[in-house]
């Protein structure tokens, strides 16, 4: 996690819903003060013009100067139409941290041409309650104060990997910014099969929520790798290891979840631009 000596003297953030608000609260978690920062949203949720009035965080004010960091969170659809507005605010000493899916780097410098240092990241919805998993590519332009800066603000959100290829963004998409729909398949699936071994519907959905929930919460804490942790419950010969004999098998779980990661990544880079 980010300390607030890494975070910037001056933030506005561009589109305060789901995914903005969540950083905003992640960075005031970490200490940054509301004076610092400027929130742009045509269109705030009360709870987004209470949280600013509590921090003194200045509202769509109506001369924004250009900051340290510029945060992109509207959605991607809605940067054309956004760009005039925020080019004079990117200038070649800000640091610009998009987080608009399939918007490259090059996109983001055609739309803010002084801009010179653009870090697109991908995170995913866990960043809402701090326990996210962000992938992030540099401009080659970037500084390193500029990257210690676009890290600090993104790992307010959880996890952080730092990837030197831009290209790669479309996996990091398919494994951890699409992965808690995965996560969230299995408790369904898990139930089902709960309900088809006889459990009562609702019981069998709370076990397996539970369950999923639990066993994440177990690995977020644990410094083990997850096969020894599926190890350690598995004795041989027992419960545990008769469902793993299905679930790698040859046509496991392993072959479906690679399939299933190259269409999200072969969608991710379909829908780029
Ligand atoms: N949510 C996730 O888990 C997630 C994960 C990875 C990446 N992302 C990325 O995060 C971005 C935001 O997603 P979201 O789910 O947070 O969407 P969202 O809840 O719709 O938030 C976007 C916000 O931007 C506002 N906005 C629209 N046009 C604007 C403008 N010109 N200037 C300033 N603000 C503007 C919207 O206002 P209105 O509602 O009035 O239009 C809304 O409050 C997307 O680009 C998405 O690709 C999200």
């Amino acid at each position: 996690m980010s300390g607030s000596s890494l975070l910037p003297a001056s933030l506005i953030l561009v589109g305060a819903g789901k995914m903005g608000g969540a950083m905003l609260e992640g960075w005031l978690a970490d200490g940054l003060p509301g004076e610092r920062v400027a929130v742009i949203d045509p269109n705030p949720a009360p709870a987004m013009v209470a949280l600013c009035a509590a921090h003194r965080i200045a509202l769509n004010p109506a001369h924004p100067s250009e900051p340290e960091a510029l945060v992109l969170a509207i959605k991607p659809q809605g940067l054309e139409a956004a760009a005039e507005g925020l080019a004079p605010l990117a200038g070649p000493a800000t640091v610009v941290v998009s987080v608009l899916a399939g918007k490259t780097i090059a996109n983001l410098k055609d739309r803010l041409p002084r801009a010179r240092a653009v870090v697109r990241a991908m995170p995913n919805l866990p960043a809402s309650i701090r326990r996210g998993a962000t992938g992030a590519a540099a401009s080659p332009e970037t500084s390193e104060d500029q990257r210690r800066t676009a890290h600090a603000l993104l790992a307010s959100n959880g996890l952080v990997e730092w990837l030197e290829d831009e290209n790669l963004i479309d996996a990091v998409t398919a494994v951890s910014g699409s992965g808690p729909a995965y996560v969230f398949l299995l408790a369904e699936a898990l139930a089902e099969a709960g309900i088809a071994a006889g459990l009562p519907a609702e019981v069998a959905a709370r076990l397996a929520r539970q369950t999923v929930a639990g066993a994440g919460e177990l690995l977020g804490r644990s410094p083990e790798e997850p096969g020894t942790l599926r190890r350690n419950v598995t004795s041989p010969g027992g419960t545990t290891a008769a469902a793993l004999e299905v679930l790698m098998a040859g046509d496991g779980l392993a072959p479906l979840m690679r399939d299933a990661v190259a269409a999200a990544k072969s969608r991710a880079g379909e829908l780029a631009g």
